[in-house]
């Protein structure tokens, strides 16, 4: 049996799971995204897609750890400090990445349609870029989640300042940090600013932060991660397993499907009064930190459900 893996052979998700399914006596595909189109080939002919110029034909369950596409950075002073970037020639990239992205994705719906199981299909992958729409959907089925503004009106964000306390503010798209309104954001110069591109505006829970896994019909995993900063990753200073009450297993299941995921890594708040509240659901989280952190064996588990799907 072949299972594929589309990520990278250099990517630490990709080749830990790919070890896992070796182990267990799989054959596995890396379909490498990365370095696409420079080293490796994807065609689609006649509609059926072709890897390396091999079909994949025999392969019921891709996991789509990594599509690489490009995306730009946010802090541009970083880069142009870095030197790194090359500014000859980003019309022509831009245009390629374009007409890239375009086979990328055409390529794996077309997995879709041809009865694979994708775990995760690429159209949730857009709920991750697509931060408003993903809210939206969870709110819309029940699910509790944080006001939220995503605006480039001020006068809006004023309005919105009335109904919640502390607000905190990231990209619509994702991609950078979370962070709490301060009095100089409040600044005539700053507000401007959203006349250039608008910004995701979300009412500040207070608490814990939780990421709980999710795959198939189960919590598989779950943690609470202590943290000084208001988001915690790069700072999560201890992680402690947490059993979640049975409601809110229920809710964080209810909450994946609805984003059409068979595996998650779902970011929590826990309030003081100790309800919950939804912040976002992963597509491809990361788990290896969390799982060797609390010990508990979340790549095993995936592995062993894509070998299930796979009968
Ligand atoms: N409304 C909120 N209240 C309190 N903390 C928040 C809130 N929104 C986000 N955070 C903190 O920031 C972290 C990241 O938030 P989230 O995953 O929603 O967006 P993002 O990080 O911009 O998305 P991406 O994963 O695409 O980078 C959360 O896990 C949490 O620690
Ligand atoms: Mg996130």
């Amino acid at each position: 049996m072949r299972i594929g893996i589309v990520g990278a052979e250099e990517e630490l998700h990709t080749w830990y799971v790919k070890d896992i399914l070796e182990e267990l006596g799989v054959e596995v595909l890396v379909v490498d995204t990365l370095n696409y189109p420079a080293r490796v080939t994807f065609s689609i002919k006649n509609g059926f897609p072709l890897y390396q110029e091999k079909e994949v034909e025999d392969i019921k369950v891709f996991y789509l750890r990594s599509v690489f596409y490009s995306h730009p950075p946010y802090d541009l002073e970083e880069l142009r400090k870095s030197g790194k970037f090359d500014y000859d020639g980003w019309y022509e990239n831009y245009v390629a990445e374009r007409e890239r992205q375009s086979q990328l994705t055409s390529w794996l719906k077309i997995l879709t349609l041809r009865g694979k199981k994708l775990v995760n299909p690429i159209e949730s992958f857009d709920l991750h870029f697509l931060k408003p729409f993903q809210i939206t959907l969870l709110q819309r089925n029940g699910i509790p989640v944080p006001k939220t503004l995503v605006t480039n009106n001020p006068r809006e964000l004023f309005r919105f300042r009335e109904e919640v306390k502390n607000i905190v503010y990231k990209p619509v798209a994702g991609g950078a940090g979370c962070q709490l309104m301060n009095d100089k954001d409040w600044s005539k110069e700053r507000l401007q600013l959203l006349y250039n591109a608008p910004v995701f505006f979300q009412e500040y829970i207070e608490g814990d932060n939780v990421r709980a896994y999710v795959l198939g019909d189960d919590v598989i995993s779950s943690g609470v991660i202590y943290t000084d900063n208001v988001d915690y990753r790069g700072h999560e200073k201890r992680i402690e397993k947490i059993i979640l009450p049975d409601e809110i297993k229920e809710i964080c299941v209810k909450a994946m499907k609805i984003c059409g995921m068979a595996f998650t890594g779902i970011d929590l708040k826990m309030k003081p009064d100790g309800t919950f509240v939804i912040l976002e659901c992963n597509p491809s989280p990361m788990f290896i930190g969390f799982e060797k952190a609390i010990g508990e064996p979340i790549g095993k588990k995936l592995a062993q459900f894509l070998i299930s799907e796979s009968y």
